[in-house]
C-alpha cells in the first residue's frame, strides 16, 4: 500500500450520481474517474463540449460506468439550471455536486483590467454560487435528503496570496459560502465541505501559474515539507470520501491536502530548517551561556 493506492471499498458509491464541474480535464477528470470506479454515475460539465465528449468516452471505457457530458458555462445561471435539469432527466436524481471549475492566471494586480478581475470572480465565486443555488433550490423543493456539496478551494483562501488576487478573493468567498451553508442548509439534509489542495500538477494550472521556464525556476515541491507534489489519486480519495455516506457527520470543514505547504510558509521560525544539524550544539551553547550571564 502506498499513497497512490485507492482508498474506498469496491462499489462504495453504487447508486450515487454526482455533477463534477470542470470534469473534462485536470483534477476534475481524475476525481471523476475514481467516483466512476466506485460505481457512481457522473455528469461532467465545462465550456468545451468536444473535450467533455472525449473524456466521457475515455472514462466510460476505462470504468464501465456512465458519464454524461454537458456543456455549461458556470457563469450563466440559466445554463446551470438547464444542466441540472438535463442531468436529472438522464439519471433521475443528483446526490452531490463537486464545484471544481475555476479560472486563474498570475499577474500584478495593477496590470489587471476590471474585466480580467471580474472574469475570475465570475468563474470561481459566481460559478460556485450558481451551481450551489440551482442544485440546492431543487433539493429543498423536492425534499430530497442526504445530499452533499464539495467545493475545491486553495490554501490561499485564508492566507491570501500576491499575484493571484482575484482567485484568492473568490476562493475566500467560496470558503465562506461552504461554512455558512453547512449550518443553514443542514436542516434540509445538505452537507457542505471544502478541500484545499496544495500543488497537484495539471496542464491547466501549470500553464497559467508557471508559464514558460518558470516551471524550471520554481520547483513547487521544494515549498512542501514532504518534498513532493500531490498525486491525483490522493485528492480523488479525499473527494470520494467527502462525497460518500461515510462522511455523513462531516459538515462545514475545509480539509487541506498539501504536504504541510502553507504551514511551512506561516510558522515564524520555520526558516531554521536551513540550519545544518552540526550547528545546533554551538547554538545551544550560545543560548545557555546567555542564561548564565
Ligand atoms: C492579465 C488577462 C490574462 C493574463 C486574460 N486576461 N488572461 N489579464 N493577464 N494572463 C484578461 C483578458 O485580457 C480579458 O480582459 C479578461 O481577462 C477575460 O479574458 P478572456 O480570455 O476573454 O476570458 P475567458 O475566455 O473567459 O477565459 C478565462 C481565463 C482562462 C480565466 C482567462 O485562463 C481560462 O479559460 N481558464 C480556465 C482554466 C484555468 O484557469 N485553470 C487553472 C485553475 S488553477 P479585457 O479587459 O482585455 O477584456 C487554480 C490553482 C490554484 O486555480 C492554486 C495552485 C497551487
Ligand atoms: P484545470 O484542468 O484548468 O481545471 C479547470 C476546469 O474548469 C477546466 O476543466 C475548465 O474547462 C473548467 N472551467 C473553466 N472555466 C469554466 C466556466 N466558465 N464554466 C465551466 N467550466 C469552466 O485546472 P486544475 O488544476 O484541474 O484545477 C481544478 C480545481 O483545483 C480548481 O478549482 C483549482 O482552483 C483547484 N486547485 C488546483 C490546484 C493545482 O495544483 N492544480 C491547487 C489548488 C487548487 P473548460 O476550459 O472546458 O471550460
Amino acid at each position: 500500500m502506498n499513497y497512490k493506492a485507492k482508498m474506498l471499498r469496491d462499489n462504495a458509491l453504487e447508486g450515487k450520481t454526482y455533477i463534477v464541474t470542470g470534469g473534462g480535464s485536470g483534477l476534475g477528470k481524475s476525481m471523476s474517474r475514481y467516483l466512476l470506479e466506485l460505481g457512481a454515475k457522473i455528469v461532467i460539465t465545462s465550456r468545451n463540449l468536444d473535450k467533455l465528449k472525449t473524456t466521457a468516452e475515455e472514462l466510460e471505457k476505462e470504468t464501465g460506468s456512465e458519464v454524461l457530458p454537458l456543456q455549461c458555462d458556470v457563469r450563466d445561471y440559466e445554463a446551470v439550471c438547464k444542466m441540472r435539469d438535463d442531468s436529472i432527466a438522464r439519471f433521475g436524481k443528483i446526490d452531490g455536486l463537486l464545484n471544481n471549475a475555476a479560472g486563474n492566471f498570475i499577474s500584478p494586480t495593477e496590470r489587471l483590467s476590471s474585466n480580467a478581475f471580474d472574469t475570475i470572480i465570475d468563474i470561481v465565486l459566481k460559478g460556485t454560487k450558481n451551481c450551489t443555488l440551482a442544485l440546492g433550490k431543487h433539493w429543498i423543493e423536492t425534499k430530497e435528503k442526504n445530499k452533499t456539496v464539495v467545493n475545491i478551494v486553495t490554501t490561499y483562501a485564508w492566507t491570501g496570496s500576491a499575484y493571484v488576487v482575484p482567485s484568492a478573493t473568490a476562493k475566500a468567498g467560496v470558503l465562506a459560502m461552504t461554512r455558512s451553508l453547512a449550518v443553514e442548509w443542514a436542516k434540509y439534509g445538505i452537507r457542505f465541505n471544502a478541500i484545499a489542495p496544495g500543488p497537484f500538477p495539471t496542464k491547466g494550472a501549470w500553464d497559467r501559474l508557471l508559464p514558460g521556464d518558470l516551471k524550471e525556476k520554481f520547483d513547487l515541491a521544494k515549498k512542501v515539507p514532504l518534498n513532493r507534489v500531490g498525486d491525483h489519486q490522493e485528492l480523488a480519495n479525499l473527494a470520494a470520501y467527502l462525497l460518500s455516506d461515510f462522511a455523513e457527520y462531516l459538515n462545514g470543514e475545509v480539509i487541506t491536502i498539501d504536504g504541510g505547504e502553507w504551514l511551512k510558509g506561516a510558522g515564524q521560525f520555520n526558516l531554521l530548517e536551513d540550519i545544518p544539524k552540526e550547528m545546533w550544539d554551538m547554538l545551544e551553547m550560545m543560548i545557555k551561556s546567555k542564561k548564565r550571564g
